[in-house]
């Protein structure tokens, strides 16, 4: 990795040691499988204690820096500094068994992200960037796809989630976007990781609604120094606001802006 900030070191030892229980954890879910109670509960403990563990080997590294976490919300410290974390992003496939699933976080400085990491514990690919530095998959400098029609694209999506609002509207778009394509659409499961693959340029574009902040905080600084393009629904920057992020490299982004008019 090319990139050696004292705070990606941070967050890459915090991730590290929380994988390991991660990878324990995902190892017991398969036999809980089968059990009559299946691993719910089990699950919501492990993403709990995945958090515990990340909240405090980045606390104890910068113990003045506020945080952002999806299970415990807001702890607030430093206004400069905030880490914004997703201790399992992909809990659906975590709990199926389908190892396709990452932490997530992100580093804001005075409300921009300078900093992201998503980690897969399973395929061990770790994604990091760095403002100004680029974006990295282990130590491979990324950059996203070339690829300037839709119709030759690999694009991702995901949602909605069972009883969520717009539930009609994302299945039109999921369905004019198919027609558009070549290839059908996507939904992996992990909007972390789908927007670490836009960067990697293994796949060319995402959309989706509702996407909270810790979902995407350090997919976008990643899309972003791949040379990517995020934008909201629109083309304009509120996506933080409004939950409707598009990412894409570039040159398809505005033909995706078209279709979800
Ligand atoms: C979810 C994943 C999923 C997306 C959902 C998110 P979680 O996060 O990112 O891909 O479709 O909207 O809530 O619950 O696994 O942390
Ligand atoms: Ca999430
Ligand atoms: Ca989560």
């Amino acid at each position: 990795m090319k990139l050696n900030s004292a705070n990606i070191n941070v967050m890459m030892k915090a991730c590290r040691n929380a994988a390991k229980h991660l990878i324990r954890d995902f190892g017991e879910i398969e036999k809980l499988q089968v059990s009559v109670k299946g691993p719910g509960d089990f699950v919501t403990a492990s993403d709990k204690k995945v958090e515990k563990i990340l909240i405090y080997e980045l606390s104890k590294a910068r113990p003045n820096y506020s945080i952002l976490s999806e299970e415990i919300g807001e702890i607030k410290n430093d206004e400069e500094f905030k880490w914004i974390i997703d201790p399992i992003d992909g809990t659906a496939n975590f709990l199926h068994g389908i190892p396709h699933f990452c932490i997530s976080i992100g580093l804001e400085k005075n409300n921009e992200i300078i900093n992201g990491i998503v980690f897969d514990p399973i395929k061990d690919e770790i994604f990091a960037a760095e403002k100004g530095n680029g974006s990295y998959l282990n130590n491979q400098r990324l950059r996203v796809s070339g690829r300037s029609n839709l119709k030759d694209s690999i694009i991702f999506t995901g949602g909605p989630k069972h009883g969520s609002k717009n539930t009609d509207l994302i299945q039109e778009e999921y369905i004019k976007f198919s027609s558009k394509v070549y290839l059908p659409i996507r939904k992996m499961g992990s909007a972390a990781l789908d927007l670490a693959y836009v960067a990697a340029g293994r796949c060319d574009g995402f959309w989706q609604r509702n996407l909270n902040y810790w979902d995407i905080a350090a997919g976008i600084i990643l899309v972003k120094e791949a040379g990517g393009f995020i934008t909201d629904f629109k083309g304009e920057d509120d996506y933080i606001k409004n939950k409707n992020i598009l990412a894409s490299n570039s040159k398809i982004g505005p033909e995706m802006i078209e279709l979800l008019k």
